[in-house]
């Protein structure tokens, strides 16, 4: 039922905040004496020990849920001390890599049934890690075959790009990042500042959605364009390539994610007067390096449009023009949940602005069960 709205995917961008409090609920317990909240992630809590021992975590996923798991990569590692290595599920499988039984394997999949991610599931067992899946769907393949699991919660998702999926399976794989971490001193302060954040997350969302009309404007700028590219580092990373990700996949517009860092070694080429450019610029210890990004592409004439944090529309475009989208700052390893929405609800706009169909684009299945 898509109740008021016009779209599935216009519903499920708009019930983020709702999704992501369905998918914290019962899992951040306040209590004891000291006040301290601990994550509760009901289906890990007998293997914690294993995840903790392990010698590396590996993600393994497809599209958007792959994006998620880069997203909460840095802070897993921040917080665990495990090294966390990425997989695309076919290439894992083209490559037949190495998986050992020192290894968590943690499957992270909307619907819980795509064929790639189910196959590398597979080798992974045969290969004897422990398999944690992160899904969607209840009894689904991957939430049966992994060994242990967090459900999503998220709700039915229907718009083929996934959209309220990938800020729940972010924030699940910030609690994990959090459960597997376990209590010291030295991060008690970052623990309290990424749970406060997730308390805060709903409504910074709630907030962030308000850009809706923004977006349906800049939409009207870009309808025509040929291509979009989308550039972003450290937690962002993931933004750029999830951001370009829906644009290519609902708007049939070409659009490329890709890490800022890497910009001087090619895609510096394609920047003109002409070509329109999203950086992700939010407050982090990225900032800097971003800005500089920024002045780069000044220097080229290149045509920006900046996302920054709340109030820092001067400093991200000092010395040229450009468009700003300002975002309310949370966390850092929490912004990509906060920073995706305005890139959802331009994706969408550009959709209908350009007359196709966003809920089934042209030559996409919500869940790819062959290979
Ligand atoms: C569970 C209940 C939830 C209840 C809560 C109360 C289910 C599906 N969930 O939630 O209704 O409110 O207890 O304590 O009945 N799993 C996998 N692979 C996956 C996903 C999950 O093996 O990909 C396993 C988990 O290890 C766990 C079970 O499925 O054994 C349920 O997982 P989850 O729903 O995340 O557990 P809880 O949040 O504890
Ligand atoms: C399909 C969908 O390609 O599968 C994408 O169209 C999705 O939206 C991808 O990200 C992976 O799906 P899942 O269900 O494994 O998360």
């Amino acid at each position: 039922n898509k109740g008021r709205y016009e779209h599935y995917m216009q519903k499920e961008i708009h019930e983020q905040p709702e999704s992501l409090t369905t998918t914290m609920r019962g899992r951040l317990i306040q209590g004891g004496s000291c006040k301290a909240t601990t994550v509760l992630l009901g289906g890990l809590k007998d293997h914690m020990k294993t995840i903790r021992r392990s010698r590396r975590i590996v993600f393994v996923g497809c599209g958007t849920s792959y994006n998620a798991a880069l997203a909460a990569r840095p802070i897993l590692e921040e917080l665990s001390g495990v090294p966390v290595t990425m997989e695309i599920a076919s290439d894992l499988l083209d490559r037949q890599g190495p998986i050992y039984r020192e290894d968590t394997a943690v499957f992270v999949s909307q619907s819980g049934e795509t064929a790639d991610t189910l196959l590398a599931l597979e080798y992974a067992l045969e290969n004897g890690a422990l398999c944690v899946g992160i899904t969607n769907t209840v009894g689904s393949a991957i939430a049966r075959k992994t060994h242990c699991g967090v459900h999503i919660n998220a709700g039915a998702e229907i718009g083929v790009a996934s959209t309220k999926a990938y800020t729940s399976q972010i924030v699940v794989m910030a609690m994990l990042a959090l459960a597997v971490g376990g209590d010291t001193i030295s991060n008690q302060a970052r623990r309290e500042a990424i749970v406060d954040g997730l308390y805060d997350l709903p409504s910074k969302v709630r907030e962030v959605l308000k850009l809706d009309n923004e977006m349906k404007d800049l939409a009207k700028q870009l309808i025509a364009e040929q291509s979009l590219l989308v550039f972003g580092r450290g937690y962002n990373y993931a933004t750029a390539l999830e951001g370009a990700l829906k644009v290519k996949e609902v708007s049939l517009m070409h659009s490329e994610g890709m890490l800022a860092g890497e910009m001087k070694h090619g895609p510096l080429a394609l920047v003109d007067e002409n070509l329109p450019i999203i950086v992700i610029a939010t407050h982090d210890a990225c900032f800097s390096k971003q800005q500089s990004v920024i002045q780069q592409l000044h220097a080229r004439r290149g045509r920006l449009i900046v996302v920054c944090s709340k109030g820092d529309a001067a400093s991200v475009c000092s010395g040229g023009s450009c468009r700003v989208i300002e975002v309310p700052q949370v966390e850092d390893c929490l912004q990509p949940v906060v920073n995706i929405v305005p890139l959802q609800l331009l994706a969408y706009h550009l959709t209908v602005l350009r007359g196709h169909n966003v809920d089934q684009p042209r030559n996409l299945a919500k869940s790819v069960t062959t290979q």
